[in-house]
């Protein structure tokens, strides 16, 4: 199976975009051919400003090699360095309809939230359904909010299909169930965009102090606690096995458990969880130069294997003459 995902490089990354994302993709390069990268194209929409889009995704690429993406197994490439899937966007622009973009709640959420409503921004899913396409991917791990992406994806596909004879492939969202939606300290979606986000890399101080002021309801130390209504309980167990996440369960119920010390134990937990990755980072930050090596093999990997589908897509609607 081709698996395929990219994230983008907007901020920090997130335990929402490691459990959803990034942990998956990690697991699925031991069985499958596997196409992961960072899409600074798509980080265009939003971040503007020329330091932060080129620290972001060198950071993002350090926190996957830092958790374990292997890029001799792998297929691991930066977006904009296969400029080909521009060439793809337009061409699919051709025949993607407008009411089809119009109808993107990622789009409308953005311009509810105060960004400039520019072309890219509502381009952004012909540009993702390009970076599927393009690798013939068939199934894509990602969380719940890119599901109407792939929709959107698979229509674009299907509609390219119906014109011009079998070209595309037809992937498949592949969404984890326990960590769908993963939430942020304030109980809504934890986002990049939303400042609500526990980070993979914080530091100590940083950290326990996001954790300490994760939101909770205001029931007394002593009283019963409903852990399906809680999302501190969430977000400690992401970091439980079956049988841990039963007794938090139980002590929730039983009462006489207080927030705070709920709070301590999730940043041991999570600081404990990631600190060999947090060595191997640092160990990274020591040769950028490698990492660009790493990262222009990977673009040429990604290249050769874009190569024959686009000459087939220039081929069928008449770019070749
Ligand atoms: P953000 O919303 O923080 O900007 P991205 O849009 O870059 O994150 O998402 C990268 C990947 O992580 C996507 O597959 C997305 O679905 C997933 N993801 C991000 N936040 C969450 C979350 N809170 N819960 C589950 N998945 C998430
Ligand atoms: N839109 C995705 C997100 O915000 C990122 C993305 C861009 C992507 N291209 C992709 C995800 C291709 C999967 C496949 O998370």
């Amino acid at each position: 199976m081709r698996v395929l995902s990219g994230i983008q490089p907007s901020g920090a990354l997130h335990i929402g975009n490691y459990f959803a994302m990034m942990r998956p993709m990690i697991k699925y390069q031991e069985e499958n051919e596997l196409f992961c990268f960072i899409v600074n194209y798509h980080a265009l929409t939003t971040v503007q400003d020329k330091n932060r889009l080129a620290q972001g995704t060198m950071d993002a690429i350090l926190d996957f090699l830092a958790l374990g993406l292997d890029p001799e197994r792998s297929i691991f490439y930066v977006q904009a360095d296969v400029p080909e899937v521009c060439e793809l966007t337009w061409i699919l622009n051709n025949h993607t309809s407008m009411g089809l973009l119009e109808r993107a709640t990622s789009y409308k959420d953005k311009i509810a939230k105060g960004f400039i409503p520019h072309a890219g921004l509502f381009e952004y899913p012909v540009l993702m359904a390009a970076d599927i396409l393009l690798y013939q991917a068939h199934i894509v791990p990602v969380g719940r909010d890119q599901k109407q992406h792939l929709e959107m994806t698979r229509d674009i596909a299907i509609k390219f299909n119906n014109t011009y004879g079998e070209t595309f492939v037809l992937p498949e969202a592949r969404i984890e169930d326990d960590s769908a939606v993963i939430p942020g300290i304030d109980g809504q979606k934890m986002s990049k965009s939303y400042d609500n986000t526990l980070n993979i890399f914080a530091d100590e101080k940083n950290l326990r102090k996001k954790i300490m002021s994760i939101v909770t309801d205001s029931t007394p130390v002593e009283m019963p606690k409903n852990p399906d209504k809680c999302n501190l309980y969430a977000l400690l167990s992401l970091f439980l096995n079956q049988n841990e996440k039963k007794e938090l369960a139980d002590r929730y119920l039983a009462g006489g458990l207080g927030y705070g010390k709920v709070k301590q134990e999730l940043f041991e937990r999570m600081w404990e969880y990631f600190t060999p990755h947090r060595r191997k980072r640092e160990q990274l930050t020591q040769n950028i130069g490698a990492i660009r090596d790493i990262m222009k093999r990977g673009a040429e990997k990604a290249r050769q294997a874009a190569f024959p589908t686009l000459q087939q897509v220039r081929d069928r609607v008449g770019l070749n003459y």
